[in-house]
């Protein structure tokens, strides 16, 4: 009977191994869960940030389609060849027609501000108070002059941009639309929200 006694109760060296372990385990647990917290974006974030993919290969030439990209319009517009002869010949209508400002990433090239020239890929936001441009394609409309040969215009206070997001001179807009970091995944398709797969 005594001897079951004494066997029941963990000796020193029992007691300081368990101890040891469980607090090893709390250690290992709380250095983890760090790791993994930052390592798993939430879906909060994902929503709100993650890149976005869109296809490009049905959007005909000519033709601008919408995407989303943290909680904004993204526009992409198949440019054509006559669109883009229209960009060498308004520069100096333009406010910033070198886009000398910020207002795109340093790989976008000049002057038609995209990675390959077909495609623009801009922020639908216009850069006085952030109202949608509409998207006017059409070649001297009556509405907006016969100098007009394409581009985006905002029907809130009047600022004109042209078919690379540039700002003319004389409207509220102070700076050309915002160009995305983006990259293309492979011919018809491309990432917006990532650049990090630009050489
Ligand atoms: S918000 Fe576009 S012109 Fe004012």
């Amino acid at each position: 009977m005594y001897k079951q006694k004494i066997k029941q109760i963990p000796s020193r060296r029992q007691l300081l191994t368990t101890f040891t372990s469980v607090i090893g385990g709390i250690g290992i647990g709380a250095a983890a869960f760090p790791f993994l917290a930052s390592w798993q974006p939430s879906a909060k974030a994902k929503s709100a940030g993650a890149p976005v993919r869109v296809e490009l290969a049905q959007l005909a030439a000519g033709k601008m389609m919408v995407a989303e990209w943290r909680g904004r319009p993204i526009y992409i517009v198949h440019r054509t060849d006559a669109m883009l002869k229209s960009l060498r010949q308004q520069d100096s209508l333009l406010s910033d027609p070198n886009s000398e400002r910020p207002q795109q990433p340093g790989y976008i090239s000049r002057p038609t501000r995209s990675i390959d020239a077909s495609y623009l890929i801009v922020t639908g936001v216009c850069t006085h108070l952030g109202c949608a441009p509409t998207y006017r394609p059409d070649i001297a409309p009556e509405d907006l002059g016969s100098n007009w040969l394409g581009g985006f215009y905002c029907p809130c206070h009047g600022s004109k941009f042209d078919l690379a997001g540039r700002v003319f001179k004389g409207v509220p807009a102070p700076t050309n639309l915002v160009i995305p970091p983006h990259y293309y995944e492979d011919k018809n398709s491309i990432i917006v929200g990532d650049e990090q797969e630009i050489a």
